[in-house]
């Protein structure tokens, strides 16, 4: 008969309150079976298999219901969907608690330096100001939902779909962006592709032996293509505005195509995330949808036919201008380069 374990002999083995393992079977994830003559409970080696389970996962703070259904249905996707829901939530809360730490810093740096001489308005200025940056992190939204884009998204560039024509020099984009971005870049650098889509710019990198490069975008369907096109790219959910990664890890930023999906505050908000989580002298490489000035982009809309502005409108181009000013705020250069009408490719270091 195969060894059965009784539920004082499991909490023991275990190290958990018998409670806990009653409030785990109530919630359906586990159920031990019933002694014909006692009625006792008792487990079974596949009950304790997943009760090890059970107990890791909540090490990972995964909720109980997501857990039951990870060990009911554990096939990779499932998994993965809950893993990286999970690893999301936790990104969110180190941004929030990264957020309150930097705000108290600068309120005791204030109540250190100011001899009391408007120390309320300077504590209350510091919170607001972080409020604000929460909430812009907290209130960007795929809107052009990419996840329903990702299957033909390679179809839609080789097409060069779109009044305005953005990918016509798609090639030569991707190619200029890896040109500037491994220009003294050493072979082991750590590089970040951010909105990597369908990975074809990580792809450049990756056959030229960048291998630690990660891919990351907001969109799982789009993870997914990549993933099948280049097994061995790293790659994660997350966004510009909430990288999930600590400060001063990487050699290189690069990203193609994704900067526009962000307006002006979002843009400054992803400014600071970028060279947060870059070394210090490390390059970011932008290949992107912008105009030089306020004064380029009248020029280009006067010869535009107001299907290709209503679909310039519905992005947001940078302004390089606007661009080099707010990477000066953190005393850093903006290069651009001119590729195409609407397209530059831009370098800061
Ligand atoms: C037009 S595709 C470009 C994909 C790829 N970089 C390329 O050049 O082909 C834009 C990608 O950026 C991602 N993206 C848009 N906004 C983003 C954000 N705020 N954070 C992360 N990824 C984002 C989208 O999910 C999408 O995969």
């Amino acid at each position: 008969m195969n060894k059965r374990y009784l539920i004082s002999e499991v909490a023991k083995q275990f190290n958990v309150s018998k409670n806990k393992l009653r409030f785990y079977e109530k919630k359906g994830l586990i159920k031990p079976k019933r002694d014909d003559e006692n009625n006792y409970r008792y487990y079974t080696e596949g009950d304790l298999i997943k009760l090890q389970a059970i107990l890791l996962y909540r090490l990972l703070n995964i909720p109980i219901n997501d857990i039951k259904d990870i060990i009911n249905n554990n096939c990779s996707h499932n998994m993965l969907e809950h893993f990286n829901k999970q690893w999301l939530a936790v990104n969110d809360e180190i941004h929030r608690m990264g957020l309150i730490r930097n705000s108290l810093e600068n309120i005791m740096d204030s109540i250190y330096d100011s001899n009391n001489v408007r120390l309320q308005e300077k504590i209350h200025n510091s919170i607001e100001s972080m409020g604000k940056i929460y909430e812009i992190k907290e209130s960007w939204k795929d809107r052009w939902n990419f996840d329903s884009w990702a299957n033909t998204y390679d179809n839609s560039v080789k097409r060069n779909i779109g009044s305005t024509k953005i990918y016509k020099k798609y090639e030569e984009v991707l190619e200029n962006v890896y040109r500037l971005g491994t220009k003294n870049t050493p072979i082991n650098a750590k590089i970040l592709d951010i909105g990597v889509g369908t990975g074809n710019l990580s792809k450049k990198f990756l056959e030229n032996g960048y291998n630690n490069i990660i891919g990351l975008d907001q969109s799982r369907e789009m993870l997914n293509v990549a993933k099948s096109k280049f097994p061995n790219l790293k790659l994660r959910l997350g966004e510009f505005l909430k990288i999930p990664f600590e400060n001063n890890v990487f050699d290189l930023i690069v990203s193609t195509y994704a900067f526009h999906h962000l307006n002006e505050e979002e843009k400054s908000v992803a400014i600071r995330e970028m060279l947060r989580v870059l070394k210090e002298n490390g390059k970011i490489v932008i290949g992107d949808l912008m105009f030089r000035n306020e004064m380029t982009k009248k020029e280009i809309y006067r010869n535009f036919s107001k299907e290709q502005i209503s679909e310039i409108e519905d992005e947001y181009y940078s302004n390089i201008e606007l661009l080099k000013k707010e990477f000066a705020k953190y005393n850093k250069e903006l290069y651009s380069y001119n590729i195409d009408k609407l397209v530059f490719v831009v370098e800061i270091h």
